[in-house]
This record gives C-alpha cells, structure tokens and sequence, in this order.
C-alpha cells in the first residue's frame, strides 16, 4: 500500500532542442503527450494530488493538464533557476501532505513502482539511483556503505567522482520536513549558477536526517530534450507495449514494425500482422486477425473477425465479430454486423450495417453533400452488387439486393430487388467499322 504523497512534476524547462513550436512536455510517446504518461504514472503510483511546475508561458501545458481527470495545482516558476528552485516554487503551492515524490515531465517511460518505491521509502531523502552504460553528464551519487551522502552535478564533479558509476536518475523522495528545512538553504554558487534539487543529499546528510538509495533501470530515467531523444523513447516505449502483448498471448510475426497506441487493448489469440500501425482508441477482440499494412483509430473489432490487408479503419468504427473487412476498404462511424462482408475498395463512412450483409467491391456510400453527413442503413442479409453507390440517407431492407453499379437514392423494402443500370445496348460491328473510318482519314 503506498503512502499518500504529492507528486511535484517539474515542467518549466524551455525544451528548446526539440526545435518546436509545442512545449516539450506536449510532445507524444505512443500517441500520448509525455506530461500525460507522467500524470498517469503519478496516479497509478498511488499520488493523491500533483503540483505541477510550469513557466509563465506555458498556457497549452497547462490547459493540457487541466484536461486530464486529477486532483492538480499549479506552480508556476518565473525563472528556470534551477530544479531546486522548482521544488521550492510547488512547494509554497501546498500546505498540505507529508510526503513528496519529484518527477520531470519528460521522463515517459518511469514506471509507477519506482515512483511507489520512492513514496514509501521513508528516509527523508529518497535518491533514485541508475547504473548507465554510459554515465555521461548525469549527476554522481557518493555513497557510504548504502547510504547517499552527496550528488556532484557532472559540471562540478572532479576527475575521481566522474568515475562513480552510480547516477542520480533525479527523480527523488522527499519528506516535508526536508522540505522545510532545506529548501531555504539551497546556494546556486556552482558550476551553473542554478539551485540544484540534489543538494538536498548532502544537506540532510550532514545535518544527521536520513537518506536513502532506490535503484531504477536506465529506461525509467531516460529524459527526452531533442527529436533524437523522442524517437529513442518511443522505440522502447513500442518495445515494452509489443513484449506486455506478446506475453499476453498476441501473435506478431514481426513485432517491430507493430506500432501500438499507449490505451491500445488486444485479447489474447488476436494475429497482428507485419506493418500494422494502430493509433488512439482501439480494442480488438479474441481470435481476430490483423492483415498487414492495416491502420486503425478509434475502432472496437470483435471476435474471430479478419481486417485487412491495407485496410484503413477511422474512429467511430465498430466491427462485430466474424465480419471481414477486406483490402482497401476505408471505413469511418460505421457499425458493421456481425458476419458482414466488406471485403475490397469501399468506402463505409456514417453507416450502418446488419448481420451478414455482404458489400460488393466499389460500394461507396455518398455521406456528403458539402454541409452535413447523411446516414446509410443496410439491414441484415442485405446483398450490395459491386461498384454501387449508396446515397445517403438511404435505407436498405433486409434480406434486400441491389445489383451491380445500383446509384441507389431512395429506401429500398425488404427482399427486394433493385437495379439502376441502364439497359445494355448492343451495335452489331461497330468497332470494325470505326477501325476503317479511322484508318481511312489517316491515309
Ligand atoms: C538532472 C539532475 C542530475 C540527474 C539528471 C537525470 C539537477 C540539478 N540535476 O539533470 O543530477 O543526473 O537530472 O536526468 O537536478 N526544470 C524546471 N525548472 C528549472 C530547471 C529544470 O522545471 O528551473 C525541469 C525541466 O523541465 C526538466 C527537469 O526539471 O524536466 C530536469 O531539468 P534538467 O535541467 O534537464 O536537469 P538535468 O540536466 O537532466
């Protein structure tokens, strides 16, 4: 059970290596903004409330947060002084908790039991340590015995604490009386002229208060500050989500050119085939399988059904079980029954479909006249002759039939049939005839 704490999420950095009109933060891993995988990761981890550090020109960040359904307060820092200073300014925003965890907002793959580690853990100053590959510029943790006893930012660290191996990952633990009594006393007289929050080791350390290490993976920690970095966490985010399905019985032949979503849900015995990219909102049902080069958003699929290959499927699509939606097929705000066939080039948008309807090849059905979008009904049994169009609204009964290349404008009943084409002409050796016309006048 994890203590309750406040998360303080710093956010006010100016992100300007990404080179980018959206504020850092805004930025996506797997279709969701990195402030969003950090708020979600604070709430999963058991936070009670979450006070989040901004600048004074972060309106968007802020509106983004607003948005999202948590208990949240606003720190805004007048001046990147430093992640100290950070600190300091959300905690004046509160006088409320006894424990705080600090996060950074571009941080999206932390997990919620590092965060949950770090809330419990109840030395007054939690250090979540890392062991990189390459230390790098990141802070050195000096410890003693177990204990942390000084984090040296890499810029003041001499030669012999650059070759500590264990970093400071900087997310941290922090109990409220550490807050009060060391705030006040951070200096900014270092290398970079900024209040560091990991002055607080030291302080609490020579002042007899208790300090303490929890280790993280290097992925827990990994910042994202350019596009470099971003790509980077989305791979192994997309890595973590495609091993968490692979484990849960889905099937990937090749599961790196899968691309999930961060709320994609998947049953077990579902197929994804190679290439298939799948944006925000999706869920797919047991024993379905997902034909290569097939997009998905905002779509349900039920059981046992087949999707694709190059099938594109926009939100609003609901897909029941055994239907077969074939290649080429785009569909958008279309509920499609239970058994139905979609199975090449259509166009399904605004519609509604019963069970075991079967759509023709080319069937499009005419949603727009330039100002509103019209509904198309097909009832259940319903048999859609190829290459027609459907001119909404219109109804189509059940067990009805409409024969190849119907313009179909007006409700057709029940088990009828209904055919616009115009009769067929036939002209005994015309072509031969305009072959000589032709070949004559070239002479
Ligand atoms: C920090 C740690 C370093 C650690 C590293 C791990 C400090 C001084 N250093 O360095 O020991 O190894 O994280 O990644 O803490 N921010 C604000 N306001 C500020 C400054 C920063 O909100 O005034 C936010 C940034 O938006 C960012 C986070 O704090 O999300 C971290 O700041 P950054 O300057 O990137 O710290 P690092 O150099 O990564």
């Amino acid at each position: 059970m994890t203590q309750n704490f406040a998360a303080i999420i710093l956010a006010a950095g100016k992100g300007t290596r990404m080179k980018s009109a959206l504020p850092k933060v805004l930025h996506e891993i797997a279709g969701r903004p990195m402030l969003g995988h950090a708020l979600a990761v604070a709430a999963e981890a058991g936070a009670s409330d979450v006070l989040l550090v901004t600048a004074p020109d972060q309106d968007a960040v802020r509106d983004y947060a607003d948005k999202q359904d948590m208990t949240l307060t606003h720190a805004i820092q007048e001046q990147q002084l430093g992640t100290g200073d950070a600190v300091r300014v959300a905690f004046a925003a509160t006088d409320k908790h006894e424990r705080f965890v600090v996060m950074f907002g571009d941080t999206p793959l932390m997990r919620a039991e590092v965060l949950a580690a770090l809330a419990n853990n109840d030395a007054d100053v939690t250090v979540l340590g890392f062991e990189p590959d390459d230390g790098a510029a990141y802070g050195r943790v000096k410890l003693d015995g177990d204990t942390p006893t000084a984090i040296f930012e890499y810029k003041d660290a001499d030669e012999a604490t650059r070759a500590i191996t264990l970093c400071n990952g900087g997310a941290m633990g922090l109990s409220r009386a550490a807050l009060e009594k060391y705030l006040p006393q951070l200096s900014n007289d270092n290398a970079q002229g900024e209040f560091y929050l990991p002055d607080f080791v030291a302080l609490a350390h020579q002042d007899g208060a208790t300090t303490a290490l929890v280790m993280a993976d290097p992925e827990d920690t990994l910042g994202v500050d350019s596009r470099a970095g971003q790509s980077k966490a989305e791979a192994l985010m997309q890595a973590r989500m495609r091993h968490k399905f692979l484990n849960a019985g889905v099937g990937m032949q090749d599961p790196d050119s899968v691309f999930l979503s961060f709320d994609t849900a998947i049953a077990a015995d579902v197929t994804l085939e190679p290439h298939v990219k799948i944006n925000g909102g999706v869920s797919i049902g047991p024993g379905t399988i997902i034909k290569a080069f097939t997009h998905l958003e905002g779509v349900t699929i039920g059981e046992n059904a087949q999707i694709g290959p190059y099938a594109r499927l926009r939100p609003g699509t609901n897909v029941g079980d055994e239907a077969k939606i074939g290649n080429f097929v785009e569909t958008k705000k279309a509920d499609i029954g239970k058994g139905a066939k979609v199975s090449h080039l259509s166009y399904i948008g605004d519609a509604e479909l019963g069970m075991n309807v079967n759509i023709g090849a080319g069937t499009i059905t005419c949603n727009y006249d330039g100002y509103n979008k019209h509904l198309t009904k097909i009832g259940d049994g319903a048999f859609v002759g190829s290459n027609s169009s459907l001119i909404a609204p219109v109804t189509i009964g059940k067990g009805a039939y409409l024969g190849s290349s119907s313009a179909v404008s007006k409700d057709v009943p029940d088990d009828a049939l209904v055919v616009t084409r115009a009769p067929e002409r036939e002209i005994k050796d015309w072509g031969r005839k305009f072959r000589a016309r032709n070949e004559k006048k070239d002479k």
